[in-house]
């Protein structure tokens, strides 16, 4: 005979060990995903049920273990951003003589921080075949103005070889245009949009609505046109705050669409993983013309900044998208990792790439690698 405490403990190692079974299967994320939705609906009968069972209650507190180190994980996305820059003269092409090449005579190594709690996230750049893994299937879009080619560039050079990335160099950065390319041997689907304006984005959106297609993920991020052309703080606000309800209502599970939305309760519906590409640091005396130097000043830099916050776009501030902190970023690679003061080194956007990996990582719950012996 059964009592509750023997049905509240099988239950317990069901969804205590199956899960790490099945992350050892090396399952997709897809299924993953759905897993993950099947197993919080089973959670959510389970505390509805509390009351009316007493031994359930044993089921439910040992459940509590489950989201506590989903909390963890929870907390290690928030400090996904937190990497270190070491900048140093490259001894062996050093030229005191001649200081027209100092940015290439520089090494800048990264490494996310080694402070306790970073740490125990254990964030780490993932190999080729890793990325491949990941990547495998999806659809990846990345819209936005010459931050977000460079970002592209970045992505592109983790998953093909050199001379495949020679190759594609021409049309990837053919000025103001759009790019798309299938990597066969992983059957992904990378587009980048031309998206200079907020706007441009805003209407993206609205194309994946209207078409009913969703990326895997989707990478976004304006702002620099807007401050040259516009050069209006508040205008951006305004902005991003119709960009924030656009993006919003793509969500299968939006706050907004309340109980009764549509698609409550399908866990077949994916999620697309939603990233905000962030503005970079301006070196005002390096940017290239009087226009923009006169412009594209400080305060008017951190009026845009603020506006980002101001809006919630970014999912720090209750919105949907996770910030890749290229401000901070290229803060701290700082003045040697650029030649025009806005455009950075690609180990900056590596970064942001590696950055955004992570993140997925930790958001499809899977950890590569580990049977791959
Ligand atoms: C340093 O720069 C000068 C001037 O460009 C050049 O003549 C010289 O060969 C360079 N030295 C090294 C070690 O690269
Ligand atoms: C700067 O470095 C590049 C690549 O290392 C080299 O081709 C170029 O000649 C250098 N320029 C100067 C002025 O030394
Ligand atoms: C990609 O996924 C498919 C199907 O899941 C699999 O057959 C294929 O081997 C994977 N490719 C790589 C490069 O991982
Ligand atoms: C972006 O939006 C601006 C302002 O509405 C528009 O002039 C421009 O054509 C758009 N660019 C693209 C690539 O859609
Ligand atoms: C929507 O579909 C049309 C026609 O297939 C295509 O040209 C367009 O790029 C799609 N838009 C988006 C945002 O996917
Ligand atoms: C800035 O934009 C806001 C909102 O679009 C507008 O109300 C305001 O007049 C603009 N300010 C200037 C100086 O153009």
């Amino acid at each position: 005979m059964f009592g509750g405490i023997q049905i509240g403990v099988l239950a317990a190692c069901v969804v205590l060990f199956v899960p790490m079974g099945m992350a050892g299967y090396h399952l997709s994320r897809n299924k993953m995903l759905f897993f993950s939705g099947a197993l919080f609906i089973t959670l959510a009968v389970g505390v509805h049920l509390t009351p009316y069972f007493p031994s359930v209650s044993d089921f439910v507190t040992s459940v509590q273990s489950v989201v506590v180190f989903d909390n963890r994980e929870d907390s290690c996305i928030n400090l996904v951003n937190e990497v270190v820059w070491n900048v140093k003269p490259r001894i062996i092409s050093s030229n005191v003589s001649d200081s027209s090449n100092d940015s290439v005579g520089y090494d800048k190594i990264w490494d996310w921080s080694k402070n306790g709690k970073v740490k125990g996230c254990d964030f780490e750049k993932l190999g080729r075949g890793d990325v491949k893994d990941l990547l495998n299937g999806s659809w990846v879009v990345v819209a936005g103005d010459s931050q977000a080619r460079l970002l592209v560039q970045s992505v592109l050079s983790l998953l093909l070889d050199e001379k495949k990335m020679g190759m594609i160099m021409g049309d990837l950065f053919k000025r103001h245009s759009d790019y798309e390319i299938v990597v066969d041997e992983i059957g992904m689907k990378l587009d980048f949009v031309w998206a200079p304006y907020v706007v441009n984005l805003t209407n993206l959106m609205v194309g994946f609505k209207q078409n009913r297609t969703y990326p895997d993920v989707l990478v976004i991020g304006a702002g620099l046109w807007h401050m040259l052309h516009v050069n209006n703080a508040s205008d951006y606000d305004i902005a991003l705050e119709n960009l924030r309800s656009s993006v919003v209502s793509l969500l299968p599970f939006s706050p907004e669409l309340g109980t009764d939305g549509p698609v409550t309760g399908s866990v077949s519906v994916r999620s697309p993983h939603l990233f905000w590409l962030g503005m970079p640091m301006l070196i005002n005396s390096m940017l290239n013309t009087v226009e923009k130097r006169e412009k594209m000043n400080d305060k008017i830099w951190h009026a845009y900044y603020g506006a980002l916050h101001n809006s919630r776009i970014l999912r720090s501030y209750g919105g949907p998208l996770l910030l890749l902190d290229i401000q901070s970023l290229s803060w701290n690679c700082g003045p040697r990792c650029t030649n025009d003061g806005m455009h950075y080194d690609g180990t900056v956007y590596e970064a942001a790439v590696h950055i955004l990996l992570n993140a997925l990582l930790i958001e499809s719950h899977q950890k590569l690698g580990s049977t791959e012996f």
